[in-house]
């Protein structure tokens, strides 16, 4: 009889809410959920099965670093649910020749129509009037300010790839204008293009990040630019915390430097400063530009398909290296 081939072992850090997904992974692999086990029992559960493991599937915010690599010996591949590959030691994989691949794509849209949703919140100052109307203010006549339009103003987009020109086209159907930076050109884009982050900045009403996590991008967004995006100036930030200096972000939101800020990644989230938390002039998201039911199962599933392709002797479908 010939011998039923052993499923490969795989650490899985962060699971898929797909049902779906959960499933397939349990019938191709053989499993052992990191992220179900109690943090303080973490690092014995891998020790446990370290020298089994030939997968890794995580995201790109938990990534995987070289001391994690170096106790899995029979590591060939590492699967990333996520389009981001901040976190990940690409230097370290190189050495071994492992391939990452990540979900490029299938979150664009969710991603880009939360970058609208923040920014169109963020000028509308919506959390405040949902507040207005539960704290009873508007039965109570209390005084309301009008907010600003959109129409006309310029959308300031760091980083133009394909989640920076999603958003672009959505900011396009509102009638404003948009400008780009990032350091390299898109040919045939007729996007006009900023000299810099700090032209950008300054020729901005909002200024919309879209630009992955590197050492290059940390704390790109300085007081410099958030002073050059001014007093009526919105920060949107849908890409990662690490990109803003928060500490002077919280300094120029509460001396008024800067208008107002709407964000859906922090710098050590999940803890998000309690100074931000308290100010009036922003909007807090956890992280949700892809938490939707279709797009978190199409990550899943193209993780999936990549982990699959690999032990399959197949092409990877979008192997980041
Ligand atoms: C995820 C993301 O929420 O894909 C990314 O890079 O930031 C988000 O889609 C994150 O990876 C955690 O699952």
């Amino acid at each position: 009889m010939p011998n039923s081939p052993v499923a490969p072992a795989l650490l899985v850090f962060a699971p898929s809410p797909s049902d779906s997904v959960m499933a397939q992974l349990e019938e191709h692999f053989q499993c052992h959920h990191v992220w179900a086990v109690p943090a303080a029992q973490r690092e014995a559960f891998i020790d446990n099965v370290a020298s089994t493991v030939r997968a890794v599937m995580t995201v790109g915010p938990l990534g995987i670093d070289a001391a994690l690599l170096a106790r899995l010996p029979r590591l060939e591949i590492v699967g990333l649910n996520s389009v981001g590959y901040d976190k990940v030691d690409f230097p370290a994989l190189r050495l071994r020749g492992i391939p990452v691949t990540n979900t490029p794509g299938v979150l664009t849209d969710d991603v880009a129509d939360l970058a609208l949703l923040l920014l169109l919140a963020a000028a509308r100052r919506l959390p405040a009037m949902d507040r207005y109307v539960r704290d009873g203010n508007w039965s109570a006549r209390k005084p309301l300010t009008p907010s600003r339009s959109v129409r006309g103003k310029v959308a300031g987009i760091f980083g133009f790839g394909r989640i920076g020109q999603a958003i672009a086209q959505r900011l396009s159907a509102l009638g404003m204008q948009i400008r780009y930076f990032q350091p390299r050109a898109i040919a045939g884009s007729s996007t006009p293009r900023a000299a810099s982050l700090l032209e950008l900045a300054q020729q901005s009403d909002f200024l919309l990040l879209a630009a992955p996590a590197t050492p290059a991008t940390q704390h790109i967004v300085n007081a410099d630019v958030m002073a050059a995006l001014g007093p009526q100036g919105t920060l949107v930030n849908i890409a990662r915390g690490s990109l803003v200096d928060e500490a002077a972000l919280i300094a120029a939101l509460q001396n008024g430097q800067l208008g107002a800020a709407a964000l859906d990644v922090f710098e050590h989230e999940p803890e998000v400063a309690p100074a931000l938390r308290a100010l009036d002039n922003v909007v807090l998201t956890p992280h949700i530009g892809s938490l939707t039911v279709e797009t978190r199962h199409a990550m899943g599933q193209l993780t999936v398909d990549n982990l699959r392709a690999h032990f399959a002797g197949q092409p990877l479908l979008t192997p980041v290296l």
